[in-house]
């Protein structure tokens, strides 16, 4: 092989790999670009616990879920939403009012999820809670239900 030979082969592969990996890129920005940029969310339905697991009177918060669960000697279980209906920020229940009140811009919910006190546009979402053939309660956001319903265990 003489020199000009080994020059031309020399070019024409690194001209080669540098046209083979401008498309790969290109290639990747495409599939890239077709993919959808998904957030995947916690599930919308899951369990919390036995009926057992949650005391009278208070109602207990459950951070992850952002959900009040309260349990009512006499009215069995309910579920209440923690995310204000204005911006999403977590709502707080005071036992000493019994009503949510939001800390972002002041909105305040009475105790069963009615507005009281704007900016909030709507009422707190309460939501289906049942109990699973393993026994325990079982929520699904999915299914918003009227701040009256109750489950009795
Ligand atoms: S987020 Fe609750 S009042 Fe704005």
């Amino acid at each position: 092989m003489n020199r000009r030979t080994f020059f031309k082969l020399s070019w024409g592969t690194v001209g080669l790999a540098a046209l083979v990996s401008a498309i790969g890129v290109s290639l990747a920005a495409v599939v890239r670009f077709l993919m959808p940029s998904v957030f995947y969310e916690p599930p919308q339905a899951f369990k919390i616990g036995t009926p057992g697991d949650f005391a009278f009177g208070a109602p207990q918060f459950l951070v992850e879920e952002k959900i009040y669960v309260f349990h009512d000697r006499d009215k069995g279980f309910s579920v209440a939403s923690a995310v204000c209906t204005h911006l999403g920020c977590t709502v707080a229940h005071f036992q000493s009012d019994e009503k949510f009140h939001c800390p972002c811009h002041g909105s305040v919910f009475a105790a069963d999820g009615s507005v009281q006190h704007g900016p909030a546009p709507r009422a707190l979402d309460w939501f289906e809670v049942t109990l699973a053939r393993d026994g325990q309660l079982r929520v699904d956001k999915n299914k918003v239900v009227p701040p009256t319903y109750r489950l009795m265990v």
